[in-house]
């Protein structure tokens, strides 16, 4: 793309995006993401909408009075009254619109088409006459007869507006649409062009960037891609597919654009899924050795740009699909060395975890890394013997003898089950060494048949935020979960009372 003009950054996050159901600012939340807004170098920002409420003047005003770079911008229906809105509110710029399409004149407007013409004009004329500079929309003119929309857009021209903007309000445009539709107002009118997408069928990035490769002069757009329905063009897909794919830098600081994606997730409540473009958990993330491998060598195997160009981190993330060369990697980055064979037990459990369907963050691979190291050690609680009763309306009753540290003890207790008995006898035991928490337990049948080897992965933990993992296996299940958790605690001491560096 070859872009002459210069092309308008428009944000309407704190007005279209505010309009995302369930979403309210406060006038300090608005002050603080325009103050984000104005850091990154959007051009123009609309604040808000003044005529519907107090506080959209209030807020509206403040901003005004933060002598930002940013053109600020209100909203107004084609209303005398809400032309003086944004004029309260100490705004300079005005976006005025009025539904043009059969459906809003119909339904919505209850309006000819002359009526129609009648309001565009003569609001865009008041608002000129009050010093404005005037931006006009025709709603929903996507959906407006072509020759109806010109009709509308020359009267406005007439009347001396500045700028024209071309809603797509349901978002019903495709790229070929936008194509032949932005290419015909180019066509005729020399008024700068801009652009108002809506995403409702996912394309709204897609359809302003092909409007922009036609000519559009402008984008409107939302941080986060926030806005009515589905939202608006998202400002940051917008930006980086124009800086990473066409190298067209708009003179934005794009590299803040990861913090106001989580500061506007934060505010509005509105928290962007995993995989979500540019600003997601998942936009840096790797998990495939093949992947992590070609990113270990040369990030641009797998990345189409840098995550620093936005202000985010590359995660390299654990899982089933791991290779050798992420897990070394990882096990650098936390400083812990191990042998081959102790590398291969943890590249095991980590492959372990990640097939019995659990994510596997750092913290858990710090503990299983460590208690690997820790393993190589002594153990200082061993099972000594282990007893149990239970029946029909009696509790479950489970004995356990255990040798701490060289010294035979032996407790009884009740739980639900043979399994909670025999691990509540153990915390009975230990409560003077250890606070231990049992923060995860995983059974499964690794055979099949009523003599089936079960095996029991388990996580403890203490207080102090030690962590670590035990797993053991055998054909009776409450003899598989003692060990475990007697695997995992003995490890646990160990942690606790280690010097690892
Ligand atoms: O989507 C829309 O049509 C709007 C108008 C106010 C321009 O947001
Ligand atoms: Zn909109």
């Amino acid at each position: 793309m070859n872009l002459e003009d210069k092309i308008y950054i428009f944000d309407t996050t704190l007005r279209d995006g505010e309009q995302t159901p369930g979403v309210a600012l406060t006038v300090d939340e608005k002050i603080q993401i325009a103050q984000k807004l104005n850091n990154l170098g959007v051009d123009k920002l609309e604040v808000g909408f003044p005529a519907s409420s107090k506080g959209e003047i209030e807020s509206a005003r403040k901003i005004s009075s933060m002598g930002l770079d940013s053109t600020l911008v209100g909203l107004a229906r084609s209303l005398p009254g809400d032309i003086d809105a944004v004029l309260d509110a100490d705004l300079d710029y005005i976006h005025t619109f009025i539904g043009t399409s059969p459906l809003h004149r119909d339904y919505k407007l209850k309006m000819s088409k002359e009526q129609i013409i009648e309001k565009a004009v003569s609001s865009v004329e008041y608002a000129k006459d009050h010093g404005l500079t005037v931006e006009f929309s025709a709603e929903d003119g996507t959906r407006t007869e072509r020759d109806f929309l010109f009709e509308v857009f020359n009267e406005v021209v007439d009347a001396g507006v500045d700028f024209l903007d071309v809603p797509d309000t349901v978002g019903v445009l495709t790229p070929i649409l936008t194509h032949e539709l932005i290419s015909d107002i180019k066509a005729n009118f020399t008024v700068p062009i801009s652009v108002h997408f809506h995403n409702d069928f996912g394309l709204a990035t897609a359809n302003t960037l092909t409007a922009i490769e036609c000519g559009a002069n402008q984008a409107h757009v939302t941080v986060n891609g926030l806005g009515e329905r589905t939202g608006n063009c998202s400002l940051e897909e917008l930006v980086m597919t124009l800086k990473a794919s066409y190298g067209i830098d708009l003179g934005l600081d794009t590299t803040r654009l990861y913090s106001l994606s989580t500061l506007v997730g934060r505010l509005t409540g509105v928290k962007m899924p995993v995989n979500k473009p540019i600003v997601g958990d998942n936009a840096f993330a790797h998990e495939s050795g093949i992947h992590v491998h070609g990113i270990l060598n040369n990030a641009s195997t797998y990345e189409p740009m840098s995550p620093e160009m936005v202000g985010h981190s590359r995660r390299i993330v654990l899982g089933k699909h791991t290779g050798a060369n992420a897990l070394k990697a990882k096990l650098k980055d936390y400083h812990i060395d191990l042998d081959e064979k102790q590398f291969c037990k943890v590249f095991d459990e980590i492959k372990a975890l990640g097939d019995s369907g659990k994510c596997v963050t750092d913290d858990d691979l710090v503990a299983i890394a460590v208690t690997e190291l820790a393993s190589a050690r002594e153990t200082p609680i061993v099972l000594k013997g282990l007893g149990l009763s239970s029946g029909n309306g009696v509790s479950p009753t489970a004995t356990v003898r255990l040798e701490i540290d060289g010294v035979e003890k032996e407790k009884a207790a009740i739980g639900v089950g043979p399994i909670d008995a025999a691990l509540n006898a153990i915390q009975d035991l230990l409560h003077d060494d250890i606070d231990m928490e049992l923060e995860e337990y995983n059974l499964e049948a690794i055979t099949g048949g009523t003599d089936a080897l079960a095996e029991v992965f388990v996580i403890t933990s203490d207080s102090q935020g030690n962590r670590s993992t035990g797993r053991s296996t055998n054909q009776d299940v409450v003899m598989a979960s003692i060990l475990a958790v007697l695997d995992s605690i003995n490890k646990l001491l160990l942690i606790k009372n280690r010097n690892f560096e």
